[in-house]
């Protein structure tokens, strides 16, 4: 059984993808911080679809988390893979603190940077493999309240494009998952209402495991489809960036 890794799976989104891959026949490697919920789950997805599940209790902004990927890429090899956990404070920038920003570089850039880096150069020597990083709609254009979170999912963006066509002569698919709102606890607790377009975690899940093998971006649902089209691409910047802001300024 091909091993599927997801880092950040212990609720939402990464949940999802790690049922959806289990259905799909793979072992799971489930990466996040609270052991217990990780598992719970892992019991679960294991006797619901008679897969092998090993769970590592981790944090990804650790600096020992490079360490700990070249050890799991020799025990479980990965032939597909999910960079999902994200931190996302919300508030104006000049009032998070220096630590909490520096949280997001390490949680969003540096350790998805490393993921691929680990992983893909695994899947390079294999010939063969799978890797998708979760990014945002935010990261289309500055997003105002959530600027710092932004910017890493914009890095997401271009990393993932960046290596769907290095990697492609190897055999490995890098996708991004370019992502509207999705029904997860962590959008619950940060969001009032529901934004329009908003997607249940499994829909989005299967949406991006389907795209593997297609162009480096996937954007889930066509009511994202067109505001990646418009904000992202039709509209003059300025514009872009304040219809975001009447967005993000919901969160909090
Ligand atoms: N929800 C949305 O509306 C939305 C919209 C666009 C894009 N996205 C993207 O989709 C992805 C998932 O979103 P979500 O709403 O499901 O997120 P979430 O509710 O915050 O869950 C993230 C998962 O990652 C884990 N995690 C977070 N920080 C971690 C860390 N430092 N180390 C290890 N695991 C960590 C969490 O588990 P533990 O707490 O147990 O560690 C959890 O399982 C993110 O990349 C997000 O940027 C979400």
């Amino acid at each position: 059984m091909p091993w599927a890794w997801v880092a950040g799976a212990s609720e939402g989104l990464g949940l999802a993808f790690a049922e959806l891959l289990a259905d799909r026949g793979h072992a799971l490697v489930l990466i996040a911080r609270r052991g217990a919920v990780l598992e719970e789950a892992a019991a679960r997805i294991g006797t619901r679809h008679g897969v092998r599940v090993v769970v590592h209790a981790a944090d990804v902004a650790d600096d020992g988390f490079a360490e700990h990927l070249h050890t799991w890429c020799l025990e479980t090899p990965p032939a597909i893979a999910v960079f999902n956990a994200a931190y996302a404070p919300i508030g104006e920038f000049l009032e998070l603190s220096e630590s909490d920003l520096l949280r997001v570089i390490d949680t969003n850039a540096r350790a998805p940077l490393l993921f691929a880096r680990i992983l893909g150069g695994h899947m390079a020597a294999a010939g063969s493999g799978a890797l998708i990083l979760m990014s945002s709609l935010a990261g289309l254009q500055g997003s105002p309240n959530v600027a710092a979170y932004a910017a890493t999912k914009a890095l997401n963006i271009v990393l993932a494009e960046g290596l769907w066509s290095e990697l492609r002569a190897r055999g490995v698919n890098v996708h991004v998952c370019c992502a509207g709102a999705i029904r997860t606890p962590g959008y619950a607790k940060a969001s009032s209402g529901e934004a329009p377009g908003t997607l249940d975690a499994e829909v989005v899940a299967r949406a991006a495991l389907d795209h593997v093998g297609g162009g480096p971006r996937i954007t889930p649902g066509w009511i994202n489809k067109l505001a990646a089209l418009v904000v992202g691409r039709w509209l003059p910047r300025k514009l872009a960036i304040s219809i975001m802001a009447s967005a993000t300024r919901e969160l909090g």
